[in-house]
């Protein structure tokens, strides 16, 4: 399944030059996962790695594509990882530092039964592993074990790995 999402990924991914600044080639995932095979490829590949969860965690926004199709795959639920202030109360939240400012993740607190399960956290693309990192804490303090992290894509160079070293997963991109 791996080298099949690989394939997908080089003949449709979106190469943009000098975005979002100069120097930097923005790799644009859209058209990889609007090709029904693209699609297949990729979700296949991450459910490998997923095999064996509860639950698949999917992260606000675009791990919501990811994460309900990869549920399907293995037969199992799929959790909504919410930035802050869309649920109602109770929630679970936790709050992680940005490049510029902080943000928050947040899981509803009630009718979820998270204690004890295993989670795995998909999301499109790994880049400083804040995201990540705060996701896994989060089902950490909701007493569930990060199972593993899959994404699409790691940037390389901006220390994603390292921010999720530290028992709190792996990550396992399909591609880089
Ligand atoms: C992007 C991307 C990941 C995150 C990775 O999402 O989809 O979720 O950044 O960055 P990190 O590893 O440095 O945390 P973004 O927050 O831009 O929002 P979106 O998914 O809602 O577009
Ligand atoms: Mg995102």
């Amino acid at each position: 399944p791996l080298a099949r999402a690989r394939a997908a990924i080089d003949t449709h991914v979106r190469l943009v030059d000098d975005f979002p600044s100069p120097g930097i080639a923005f790799k644009d995932l859209t058209p990889v996962l609007a090709d029904p095979e693209g699609l297949a490829a990729v979700v296949s590949a991450m459910a490998h790695y997923c095999a064996g969860a509860d639950y698949i965690a999917g992260i606000d926004a675009r791990g919501f594509l990811l994460g309900g199709a990869i549920a399907r795959e293995l037969n199992i639920g799929v959790i909504a990882v919410r930035k802050g202030g869309k649920l109602p109360p109770p929630v679970i939240g936790v709050d992680y530092e940005l490049e510029y400012g902080s943000a928050r993740l947040e899981v509803p607190a009630t009718g979820l039964a998270l204690a004890g399960t295993q989670v795995a956290i998909v999301d499109d693309v790994l880049a400083t592993g804040g995201t990540l990192a705060a996701a896994a804490r989060l089902f950490t303090e909701a007493g569930a074990h990060v199972q593993g992290l899959a994404v699409i894509m790691e940037l390389a160079g901006l220390g994603g790995r390292a921010a999720l070293a530290g028992g709190l997963g792996i990550a396992v991109p399909v591609h880089n």
